[in-house]
């Protein structure tokens, strides 16, 4: 596939994908969504990458859907096209982790894109929101479902009713973002970050990934029971023998991801 609207690289063992729509902010559109799960979907085969990226611009990781493309919806565009459960959560089944590096706007659809992904780094001058409501519409990829989860339904509420941003600080002190870095470092650091990532043992990255998910869609006693199967299934890795003995042989670990 051709890609038009975002740039791909690979860093080491990290795969980075940057959206690329910078006279719209990066908003996305459906070309957009498939150009990115397809990027996603390649980078989750390719057996040399161990994390991946997203990042946008300086300026905006992504200011929403696009809203030139949806003004003349009616209800049948948008049920019949299925809009945006047919392209915009390829996210979701993507294994391996996936980090957004956040600088700028992060609004609307931006923002639920960098909830899907596993979690967030946000440079200084990030800003988040859904200011869908001054559009008269709401969020439509889970920015009602999952910002509650992430920041409170206070503050969820705040930002979605009144559509006003919340900066990188807030952000990290509601939860949303795990780190805050200078503008200029985001890419450093979110490397340094993602090459840890993939240093590690794949599969293992990948049980802990569907571990920590499992909490947002069970109980505690399920979850800590899926958490357990998963825990189990690690000794049957080479990779758990050769990281203890390792540990114990006071060597580093030669993980072969298996
Ligand atoms: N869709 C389409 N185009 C967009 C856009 C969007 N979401 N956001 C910005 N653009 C375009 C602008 O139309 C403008 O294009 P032109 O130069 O051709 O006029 C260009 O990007 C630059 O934008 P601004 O001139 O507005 O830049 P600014 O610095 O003055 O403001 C901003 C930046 C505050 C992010 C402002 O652009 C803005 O409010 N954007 C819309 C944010 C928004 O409402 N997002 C939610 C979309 S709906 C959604 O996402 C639904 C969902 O949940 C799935």
């Amino acid at each position: 596939m051709e890609y038009q609207n975002i740039l791909v690289e690979t860093k080491d063992k990290v795969g980075v994908i940057t959206l690329n729509r910078p006279k719209a902010l990066n908003a996305l559109n459906d070309q957009l969504m498939d150009e990115l799960g397809h990027a996603l979907f390649a980078f989750d085969q390719d057996e040399n990458i161990g994390c991946m990226v997203i990042t946008g611009s300086e300026k905006a990781f992504a200011a929403g859907a696009d809203i030139a493309a949806m003004v003349d919806y009616n209800y049948m565009d948008a049920y019949n096209g299925n809009y945006v459960t047919k392209n915009w959560e390829h996210i979701l089944r993507v294994r391996k982790p996936v980090i957004a590096a956040v600088a700028g706007y992060a609004l609307g659809g931006g923002c639920e894109l960098t909830m899907m992904c596993d979690f967030i780094i946000a440079a200084d001058n990030a800003k988040f929101g859904q200011p869908e409501i001054k559009l008269a519409t709401l969020p439509g990829c889970g920015g009602t479902q999952r910002l509650p989860r992430a920041i409170s339904k206070s503050k969820a509420m705040d930002l979605c009713l009144t559509a006003r941003l919340m900066d990188a600080n807030e952000a990290e002190r509601a939860g949303l973002v795990s780190r805050v870095v200078p503008l200029d470092k985001l890419m450093e650091e979110t490397l340094a970050v993602a090459t840890t990532i993939a240093s590690m043992s794949l599969p293992v990255v990948m049980m802990i990934k569907d571990a920590v998910n499992r909490s947002f869609e069970s109980g505690l006693t399920e979850g800590v029971h899926y958490e357990r199967r998963l825990f189990h299934a690690s000794f049957g890795t080479h990779d758990q023998r050769e990281g203890m003995r390792a540990f114990l042989e006071k060597r580093p670990a030669n993980f072969q991801n298996k």
